[in-house]
């Protein structure tokens, strides 16, 4: 699928009307989890096209250019507000937040599977055992205050059990940026991978910043606010992998771009045909769009779409998925693992010195108060075990006491073995 092959109608053509822009919701009980983390992936590609227009509006002077810039972005916001209503109301925003971590469990293993750039499957693989540890956190909050198993919620496909420990998440920012990648040297895959990836957690971070406050209790509040914090660091290390070079243009064609593959990844793996349409309907916007920036940058820089996107045809859709043996893999390999300026380490072999123990513990003193081990803590004391939903035996051992709720690993030295990361082509 090669999107500039692709004849639209003007963007204009493609506003809609209030009332089209607010749909009918999806049934919470019916509706697959991976429509519903399709919906979220969306909205957040949405949310990236509109505030990197308006940020970049403060850097052009030229009104023609400006103008153009706010037509697209008023119909980024209409697909974004539409996508957003059609969460139900009567789904909280704790059964939502299930989903959003699910999304970021499956589509960060769906991308580090495809991912060829080592640095960037780094990264991936990183992060993606945090999420997979908010979703436990989570899951064990919302049993406890509403009586709702998160294993419905994610219809059985992603396991739910701790992994790196959320309160070993705190690192210094420091260690949270990472080199970028160059756009030039990379395939179109690895380009698309960390803008996505970028949009879904700031998407997230924004969520749980935003609900905190409209949770019930304090607990719900402190651990909306602690993994917002902690999504504050994934978005800085995924946003530091995009390629920092080229013209404000040429990054809203690369925009455009990602969020026409992202719908039209979505088109070729939905399951509901009503949603399905609205796929379409907003990949052939997002063409749209594409077509439009493709003569901006003509115009403006004199150049042809295809030397800024060298190979623009699609690669394989991006697909939501169950990973289940993916995730106990990089889990068994790297749970004891933190970062350490662009790289990461295994604790084990960190100075006791190092910037991560201080800063660490600095946020999440005293040790097992903080609310990722103190929502865990509580469901034992009430239920006598923790919940959680796995297939099999957990793949570290200090992982697998349910009665206890762990406190060491990913924070003290020798709490769990890590063997470390494995490259694309090593992986059978
Ligand atoms: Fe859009
Ligand atoms: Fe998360
Ligand atoms: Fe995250
Ligand atoms: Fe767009």
């Amino acid at each position: 699928m090669d999107p500039f092959e692709i004849k639209t109608k003007k963007p204009e053509e493609y506003l809609s009307s209030l009332k089209d822009i607010y749909p009918a919701p999806y049934d919470k009980t019916t509706t697959s989890p991976y429509t519903k983390t399709r919906i979220i992936l969306a909205t957040g590609a949405e949310y990236e096209a509109a505030w990197f227009s308006h940020q970049n509006q403060r850097t052009v002077t030229d009104c023609d250019l400006r103008r153009d810039m706010a037509l697209l972005r008023y119909v980024e916001k209409q697909q974004q507000q539409k996508l957003a209503n059609l969460k139900p109301i009567n789904e909280s925003l704790l059964e939502t937040t299930i989903a959003y971590e699910q999304l970021a469990v499956d589509l960060t293993a769906e991308m580090a599977q495809k991912e060829s750039n080592f640095a960037v499957k780094k990264a991936l693989d990183f992060a993606l055992l945090e999420d997979f540890d908010h979703l436990y956190r989570y899951a064990d909050l919302l049993d406890m205050d509403d009586g709702v198993h998160a294993e419905r919620l994610v219809g059985g496909y992603t396991e739910i059990m701790p992994a790196r420990p959320t309160a070993a998440h705190h690192r210094h920012p420091y260690d949270n940026v990472k080199e970028h990648i160059n756009n030039y040297e990379n395939n179109t895959q690895t380009i698309l991978n960390t803008m996505i990836i970028t949009a879904a957690e700031q998407q997230t971070m924004n969520y749980y910043m935003n609900g905190a406050a409209f949770y019930k209790n304090d607990q719900g509040r402190k651990l909306f606010e602690e993994i917002s914090l902690v999504e504050e660091e994934h978005v800085t290390q995924y946003g530091a992998l995009i390629d920092t070079s080229g013209d404000m243009l040429e990054k809203m064609l690369w925009h455009e771009y990602a969020e026409a593959y992202v719908y039209w990844s979505n088109y070729m793996t939905e399951t509901d045909e009503r949603i399905k349409k609205i796929w379409e309907e907003y990949f052939e916007t997002e063409v749209s769009h594409l077509n439009a920036v493709k003569e901006l940058v003509r115009k403006y820089l004199n150049k042809e779409y295809d030397e800024v996107i060298v190979n623009h045809k699609f690669p394989t859709p991006l697909a939501l998925h169950e990973n289940v043996d993916y995730v106990r893999k990089i889990l068994a390999d790297t749970v004891q693992y933190t970062g350490d300026l662009t790289e990461y380490e295994n604790i084990d072999n960190l100075p006791t010195n190092h910037r991560f123990f201080r800063f660490n513990s600095r946020l999440t003193d005293p040790v097992g108060e903080e609310a990722g081990h103190k929502v865990i803590a509580d469901y034992i004391k009430n239920q006598g075990k923790d919940y959680r939903y796995e297939k099999y035996d957990h793949p570290i051992k200090a992982l697998r006491e349910r009665c206890k709720d762990n406190c060491a690993v990913g924070i003290k030295p020798d709490a769990a073995k890590s063997s470390g990361f494995t490259p694309l082509e090593n992986i059978g």
